[in-house]
């Protein structure tokens, strides 16, 4: 797989990390930073992880930054990205599993940097389930996103 990684200057020591792990689990990462100390909007970096998988850049995406609230927040404006902020393992195989998530977002000031490996790692190890319940609430999320205000579900 080809994976996206942005992320702001809090977010540095944990991109270092998984962009480890990443490749040695035999993905590809595609990087967009940054990579330097100064601080950085994050913003800017989550839409440019976003846009990479929505443009079919990358198949999956990683955003980072203090909390992991604003970037999941920024990457979640771009349409076709389900990112989920995830501080543990359960939510990120869940987010994979259920919601079909291909962004994860993540605290590089929340988790360390174990716990993070593993959250990881569960992400990119779990497939969107095909059960039909699942693939119906997904298909209400895209509806939504299309500007349904869902009311014919009752
Ligand atoms: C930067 O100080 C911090 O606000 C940012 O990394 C992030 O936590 C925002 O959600």
């Amino acid at each position: 797989m080809r994976v996206a990684i942005g992320n702001d200057h809090a977010g540095l020591a944990l991109r270092a990390v998984l962009i480890e792990l990443v490749e040695s689990l035999g993905h590809e990462v595609v990087d967009f930073g940054t990579d330097e100390l100064q601080v950085a909007d994050y913003p800017v970096f989550a839409a440019r992880a976003a846009r990479a998988v929505r443009d079919g850049q990358a198949d999956l995406g990683i955003v980072i930054c203090g909390t992991g609230i604003g970037s999941s927040i920024a990457a979640n404006k771009v349409r076709g990205v389900y990112c989920a902020l995830c501080s543990d393992v359960y939510s990120a195989r869940m987010a994979r599993s259920h919601n079909a998530a291909n962004v994860i977002a993540l605290g590089g000031r929340v988790v360390g940097v174990g716990l993070a490996t593993e959250i990881v790692r569960a992400f990119l190890g779990t497939e969107p389930s095909a059960e039909p319940r699942h693939v119906r609430r997904r298909e209400l999320v895209r509806k939504l996103e299309a500007g349904s205000d869902l009311a014919e579900q009752g």
